[in-house]
């Protein structure tokens, strides 16, 4: 017999439970189901609607439910649906029928809307986390290269050197925008939606904001139709973690590029790379490929919630259920990935010297030379233009700007003097981009000593949020 079953006349058909239930994949929602239990009953005996006895015993009831659930000794079934009523279940089969007392004002509608609120608030909290001590191990690179040259690309050619340090500067603030992202949504996602009832409310005088005092909610949801149907806030959690995963996978993009033959500029740890069965000398960039392929999926959650969501009239609907693989499978290929990324930055080898020769033996201080013409006086479009000259000269000669005899440049220029080496030397066009932002040293310092601030206050709010989860 099914807890609702009191107006059927007939057991649901077997395909029909099977295809229905969502017991197999929300049983990750156990202790946030009891937890949100917990609250409700204790408000429920604080508002006299049942007894205090009666509440009494429901939540030890519910607490021996979630240790035989969590030492795997509860039978969850597909007759009984979904998490909430094998919990429910397995409560009254524990205490008796006093456990029917649990659902009193509450729907299944509610509960789930409050369940995925509680998953999300501690998936968040522990994404921030990772996502810092990617930050970190970007940071600590970004240290021991600040005077590390690599080009910089547009177009993937070779474009204007930078600081390596620089380099790993731009992914830490990237992440960083993916934290306060991230911090942004609390505000949405830490409201109590219990009381909306399935749809309307509750006919009992419940005290929604005690339920939400005891659970660390900020406030409650305003509007009962607007709770049971909100999934706004997994949409926003999906569309944050897309961009996450979108940005790893850009340098994961990078990690694999520059282990190749081709750039040679980095050798990631034996520890972080995979050999193949058949090419005994190979070592690939496995964990950057995965990485950057499992961004589809987690691109996909997003797109397929968003569908799900649009054509939904208010307020629930069965499609609703569909709201959690995507958001699970999301936070597990997050927290995968970014637990891997630290370290692999980390241990990362940077090819210093590989990296300096690719500026060198390469025209990215042209637009130096330029900005020198310009310097003594020359328009800009026209430094373009007798730059332009020099460099197809160059090439024609197979030398680089610097390799040109101070007699060659002068033939393009009589501005050029002997100072143009110095100008034209990687270090000095480093140095030259000296602006706030820019890649010169200390303006790279700049950057780090800004991301460590940032990193600290990221990490009280994670530990501030952490200890209210817990009390
Ligand atoms: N398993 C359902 C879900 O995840 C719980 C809510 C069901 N509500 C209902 N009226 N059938 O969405």
């Amino acid at each position: 017999m099914k807890l609702w079953g009191g107006r059927f006349t007939k057991p649901t058909n077997e395909l029909v439970d099977a295809y229905t239930s969502s017991i197999g994949f929300d049983q990750k929602l156990a202790k946030y189901d009891i937890q949100g239990s917990l609250a409700h009953v204790a408000m429920l005996g604080q508002c006299g609607i049942i007894s205090q006895d009666d509440a009494g015993v429901i939540a030890d009831g519910l607490k021996q439910v979630l240790n035989k659930i969590q030492a795997g000794e509860a039978t969850l079934s597909e007759a009984d649906e979904d998490i909430h009523m094998n919990v429910e279940r397995l409560l009254i089969e524990h205490i008796g029928p006093v456990g029917g007392k649990l659902h009193t004002g509450r729907s299944r509608n509610d509960q789930v809307a409050l369940d995925m609120r509680l998953y999300l608030r501690e998936a968040i909290v522990d994404i921030i986390g990772l996502l810092g001590a990617v930050q970190t191990a970007l940071t600590k690179q970004a240290k021991q290269h600040l005077d590390t040259i690599l080009p910089g690309y547009t177009h993937l050619q070779r474009a204007q050197p930078v600081l390596f340090g620089h380099h790993m500067m731009a992914y830490a603030y990237m992440l960083q925008r993916d934290v306060e992202r991230l911090q942004d949504s609390w505000k949405r996602v830490n409201k109590m939606p219990l009381g909306a009832g399935a749809l309307a409310g509750t006919t009992f005088p419940i005290d929604r904001q005690f339920v939400a005092k005891q659970l660390h909610f900020d406030d409650i949801t305003e509007n009962s139709l607007d709770s049971v149907s909100d999934r706004d806030f997994v949409v926003e959690f999906l569309s944050a973690a897309s961009l996450i995963s979108m940005h790893l996978s850009r340098l994961s993009e990078e990690l694999v590029q520059w282990s190749s033959a081709e750039f040679n500029f980095i050798e990631l740890d034996d520890a972080f790379s995979t050999g193949s069965s058949m090419m005994p000398q190979k070592k690939n960039p496995d964990v950057a490929e995965l990485v950057r392929g499992k961004s589809g999926r987690v691109f996909g959650h997003l797109m397929g919630m968003l569908t799900t969501l649009k054509g939904l009239p208010l307020a629930y609907n069965k499609d609703m259920q569909e709201d959690k693989e995507g958001m699970f499978d999301t936070v597990e290929t997050l927290k995968g990935a970014l637990g891997l990324f630290a370290p692999m930055i980390e241990t990362m080898h940077v090819k210093q010297d590989n990296m300096y020769q690719a500026v060198r033996n390469d025209f990215s201080n042209a637009t130096d030379l330029a900005d020198y013409l310009v310097e003594k006086g020359m328009a800009f479009r026209e430094s373009h233009a007798v730059v332009g000259h020099a460099v197809l000269y160059s090439i024609e000669q197979g030398k680089y700007l610097l390799d040109l005899k101070l007699e060659e440049l002068q033939q393009f220029s009589d501005l050029i003097e002997e100072d143009i080496y110095q100008a034209l030397a990687p270090e000095t066009v480093v140095a030259a981009r000296n602006i706030p932002g820019g890649t010169a040293k200390e303006r790279v310092q700049e950057q780090v000593d800004n991301i460590e601030a940032l990193l600290a206050a990221n990490k009280n709010w994670t530990e501030e949020q952490a200890a209210k989860l817990e009390g």
